[in-house]
């Protein structure tokens, strides 16, 4: 490879940039687990750049980065401070064990809700789709463009198989930092995690059968089990440390579980993550029965904290994970390619694949594989999560100056996703419909379960426009859940 100027340019640049993300990201890292406290004066520059080895204007930059992401405040004549967190609310209890599989039925909630969510007259915080200004558009804009340079055959050309090799090599290196050594071979490049999740439950069950999943879970995971005729089993889940695996174990004791799905980092809707001992556990579990865990990775770059960014899968020794993910929720949406290893089931899975959408536009895989690769892109993932890290902490802030008192709320350690329980017993689907009155769209909690059992839950998705009309918006939520309550 020639180095032009301007890609040495780049180079340099990309790698001061990674230098103060780094240092920026340590240090919100200590802000977080408390390792330097709220109110707390912090280095100053000339401090900090001598501590880390590096000049005074890479250490200028990790504290604007710090500030952007209101972690820290500069007070005048005084230096940097870390900042006083949006007031504590309390987090939402655990979800209680249902007894018994139940046949799901939710599509038609989740369908009003979402073309709510999707409609431009209202403001939005029930879709679960990011933002375009999230994401590095320029970047992603010039990858495809340097495909279809490089690869304009491509685009008269029927592809065929599991995806480029190219794209499947750099999905193997990206599967690195979650602690998963996959050889690209047994890789298969879909469209999109939940499609990468059908194929799997397509695999391993029938018709009738029991999946395990967390309970709140995703609702789109509901829509697919209802799909196939799948019957969920919903395991109590904790707020912070996700699946109780104690539950689990119960369920595989007692019940005919046919396969788990679960999203052990930054689960959709509560954020939780588990511990790594969880993980480990998790992973002894379904090889010992020998049951498929589809493990959803989807948000896992998105961790605040390196230890939770590995999978299950790195646990697995027998084949008996099957890893999801895409890209939907950290690179580029619009590219919609996801990707799965699927174990002991790959071959089964390559052939479903083949038999339903068989192979996609092998430019955009390599786009793809040209992002993936590129040396700012660990950059643009400590950038993202800086960007929704400051958005989750003012949303919080802004409920619990708003919602009425008793209100729960989760802090997940990244994403941008909260879950938030309603005091008093109100009920987020009036919750919902009064809110449709203002124009503000929400997601009720009740979507997030094939039983009624979150009625008093709500879903905030905080990656879409957050600007001062969304924020009113915010507030407006809570004002109408405090009349509501009152009334
Ligand atoms: C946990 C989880 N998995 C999968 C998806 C869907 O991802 P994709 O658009 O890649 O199918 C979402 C969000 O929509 C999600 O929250």
């Amino acid at each position: 490879m020639t180095l032009t100027p301007a890609a040495v340019a780049d180079l340099s640049r990309s790698t001061s940039d990674t230098l103060y993300l780094q240092i920026a990201e340590r240090l919100a890292r200590s802000i977080r687990n408390g390792t330097l406290a709220r109110g707390a004066r912090v280095p100053s520059v000339r401090e900090l750049a001598r501590q880390q080895g590096v000049s005074p204007s890479t250490a200028v930059q990790a504290y604007r980065a710090l500030e952007d992401a209101r972690l820290i405040e500069a007070r005048p004549r005084s230096g940097y401070f870390v900042a006083a967190r949006p007031a504590r609310l309390p987090e939402p209890e655990p979800s209680a064990p249902l007894v018994a599989s139940v046949e799901v039925d939710i599509s038609s909630r989740a369908e009003q809700v979402l073309k709510m969510a999707m409609s431009p007259d209202h403001i939005s915080f029930g879709a679960v789709c990011p933002s375009a200004d999230l994401f590095q558009q320029e970047r992603v804009r010039r990858a495809v463009s340097r495909a279809a340079q490089r690869h304009r055959d491509t685009l008269c050309t029927y592809p065929i198989g599991p995806g480029h090799l190219d794209l499947r090599r750099a999905i193997a290196r990206h599967a690195l930092g979650m602690g998963c050594q996959l050889d690209a071979r047994d890789l298969l490049v879909t469209n999109s995690c939940l499609e990468s999740i059908s194929l799997c439950l397509r695999a391993v069950t029938q018709p009738g059968d029991v999946v395990a999943l967390e309970s709140p879970t995703h609702f789109s995971f509901l829509e697919l089990l209802q799909s196939l005729h799948l019957r969920a089993l919903e395991i109590p889940t904790h707020p912070r440390t996700g699946l109780s695996l104690d539950a689990l174990q119960l369920a595989f004791d007692t019940q005919p579980v046919k396969a788990v799905l679960a999203v052990p980092t930054l689960s959709n809707p509560l954020g939780s993550s588990m511990t790594l001992a969880d993980r480990r556990r998790l992973a002894q579990m379904v090889s010992q029965r020998g049951i498929p865990l589809i493990e959803d990775v989807i948000y896992n770059m998105l961790a605040e904290r390196d230890d939770m960014r590995r999978a299950v899968k790195a646990f697995d020794t027998g084949g008996d994970v099957m890893i999801c993910g895409s890209f939907s929720k950290t690179v580029a949406p619009g590219l919609r390619l996801g990707w799965v290893e699927a174990g002991r089931w790959s071959s089964e899975v390559r052939r479903l694949k083949a038999v339903h959408s068989g192979a996609h536009t092998e430019l955009l895989e390599h786009a793809m594989a040209d992002l993936l690769t590129q040396p700012g892109h660990e950059s643009a993932y400590r950038q993202l999560r800086a960007t929704i890290a400051a958005r989750i902490d003012a949303a919080r802030g802004l409920i619990a100056e708003s919602f009425p008192k008793g209100t729960r709320i989760t802090e997940p350690a990244g994403g941008f996703i909260l879950w938030v329980e309603l005091p008093g017993g109100l009920d987020s689907m009036a919750l919902f419909q009064a809110c449709l009155d203002r124009r503000i769209a929400i997601a009720p909690g009740n979507m997030f379960s094939a039983t009624e059992r979150f009625r008093h839950c709500i879903w905030l998705g905080l990656g879409g426009r957050w600007d001062a009309a969304q924020q009113a918006a915010l507030r407006e939520v809570g004002a109408i859940a405090g009349r509501l309550l009152a009334g």
